[in-house]
């Protein structure tokens, strides 16, 4: 059964601790009604796909109506569905469905901000200075004929927007995208009641958007909205809610380079889990990787939290063309955009990345597309990008586009069977090579290690421990729970496997029996 306790686990410390989740972005995922979106009703028809790629959950980006200023990130109802990706109902229908599947469902909430278009923002618009509908934002004077204070929009540009009548808004995003006031009791008692709503229809949790930033010093002359320690009580509120269903998750987006910091979320009464973007982020290097897991799960294990595995999302560059590049480490503020990549050597690295991830303790994530070694699509006309990051930094940072291109899943040409229209952003002619349909047969294919290693590791893997094994320092291997064994070549030079019993899946073939480079292998012990 999907989300059954992998060994090495206690059976009733939560599914989550060990849970593999898929990333659905809904409107790349596939259209079933032919306008060029994804939507309910595209992935309702491909709940049996991720059924069998043997996943326990899926988490869906915001799915709520908005005018997708920032990819629907711009929430304008969060009891509702945007209407170009269906109903209500049909959410409902496929809470249910993926549940007969044995698959539970995460719902993305952004707290941070709305869209303008939200009723409480037009509200506000039209009360005017000093009503009490400005005070769930962020509303105030200018400083001169200039913003409140010189704090920068993290798309580029001022965080202020300025209104007809003179008082300015803040916006750490897009000036689509008004923040909320979380000093106003009205902005927790709404979320306190959204997460509700959403938990009463059945989902089993929710991703908490931009999770470290939604509590701000206005009096700051620096930017002061990172990490405030007032955040922490809005998050005890949110789990008491999430207690009172029991059995539902609270998953923190949290951008913290300080674990100590990043750790403070994962206490107890706080939040189940947070994303780990020190790993994603981590270069393709032995030291750097080893580095990342062990600060990861020290810092994990001393709260008794589960750790998090992740390779990519749809914010940051796929890991196929970030792992053939020069430069593998991953940062936010230089995406290092248009980089030369050998796409072969990057395949071969992320293919031997996700059996590492996935052999780790704890749960482990999986972005549409990266079963099937996608690479970012860095060539979408400029007039077809979407991503406000384009806009706002002055045509300098062509922004996130290329990982949320839609999915291919059958047949020679574009749309690939995604959708009966014209796909909202362009599909590489050159991914005919990498549609469902042509993985599913070809044994050697990222989809079928994909398979294979979600199958395995449910069984074998998942929460616990590790011990580490010394192989050198050029590779990483490491014994679970289980008695699993991982091994990953890190080094340029094939390296003789520890002593085991049997090779259960390997990234790539073995050379003579030994590990070629960037290459990764499961091993069972000997008996
Ligand atoms: C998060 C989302 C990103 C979005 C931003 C603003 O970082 O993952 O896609 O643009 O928040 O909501």
């Amino acid at each position: 059964m999907p989300g059954s306790t992998p060994p090495g686990t206690t059976p009733d410390r939560g599914w989550w601790r060990g849970a593999a989740i898929y990333q659905v972005y809904l409107r790349s995922f596939a259209d079933g009604n032919g306008d060029g979106t994804g939507d309910l009703a595209g992935l309702r028809s491909r709940l049996q796909y991720l059924a069998d790629l043997g996943v326990d959950a899926i988490w869906l980006n915001p799915w709520y109506p908005s005018p997708m200023a920032d990819g629907g990130y711009d929430v304008a109802d969060y009891r509702s569905i945007e209407p170009v990706f269906g109903t209500l109902a049909e959410a409902e229908k496929l809470i249910e469905e993926a549940h007969d599947l044995g698959i539970r469902t995460i719902v993305d909430v952004v707290p941070n901000h709305a869209s303008d278009q939200h009723a409480w923002f037009r509200e506000a618009l039209a009360a005017g200075p000093g009503s009490e509908a400005r005070e769930r934002f962020w509303f105030r004077p200018g400083v001169g004929d200039g913003p409140p204070n010189g704090w920068q929009s993290i798309f580029g540009g001022p965080a202020w927007t300025q209104v007809p009548d003179g008082e300015w808004y803040l916006h750490l995003f897009a000036p689509e995208q008004p923040d909320f006031n979380w000093n106003n009791p009205a902005v927790r008692e709404e979320f306190l009641d959204v997460l509700r709503f959403w938990f009463d229809r059945g989902v089993d949790g929710v991703r908490i958007d931009s999770a470290a930033v939604l509590v701000k010093d206005l009096d700051s002359v620096e930017e002061s909205y990172t990490d405030h320690d007032g955040v922490h009580d809005i998050y005890r509120e949110w789990r008491r809610v999430s207690d009172s269903y029991g059995g539902r998750i609270l998953i923190g987006e949290v951008w913290l380079p300080d674990q100590d910091r990043f750790a403070n979320y994962l206490r107890a009464d706080e939040l189940h889990t947070a994303f780990n973007f020190d790993f994603l982020s981590s270069a393709w290097e032995p030291a750097a990787l080893r580095a990342s897991i062990d600060l990861t799960l020290a810092t994990h294990l001393s709260l008794d939290a589960p750790a998090t595995w992740v390779l990519s999302n749809h914010d940051v560059a796929r890991p196929v063309t970030r792992y053939g590049r020069a430069v593998t480490s991953w940062d936010n503020a230089d995406r290092r955009d248009g980089m030369p990549s050998d796409l072969e050597l990057g395949r071969r690295r992320a293919r031997a990345a996700a059996l590492l991830a996935m052999a780790l303790p704890g749960s482990v994530y999986v972005y549409q597309g990266e079963e099937l070694g996608l690479n970012e699509v860095e060539d979408i006309p400029e007039e077809l990008i979407d991503d406000p990051m384009w806009e706002r930094s002055g045509h300098t940072v062509r922004g996130r586009d290329g990982c949320r291109v839609p999915l291919p899943w059958s047949g020679d040409e574009p749309p690939f069977g995604y959708s009966t229209g014209t796909p909202w952003l362009p599909q590489p002619a050159s991914w005919r090579d990498l549609t469902v349909e042509a993985q599913q047969e070809d044994p050697e294919s990222m989809l079928r290690l994909y398979r294979s290693a979600l199958r395995l590791r449910r069984r074998l893997l998942g929460d616990g421990t590790i011990a580490w094994l010394p192989l050198g320092d050029e590779v990483l291997a490491f014994v679970r729970d289980s008695g699993l064994i991982c091994v990953v070549n890190l080094g340029s030079a094939p390296v003789d496997l520890p002593a085991h019993d049997s090779v259960l899946l390997a990234s790539g073939p073995l050379a003579d029996g030994r590990l070629p480079s960037d290459t990764a292998v499961w091993l069972t012990p000997l008996s």
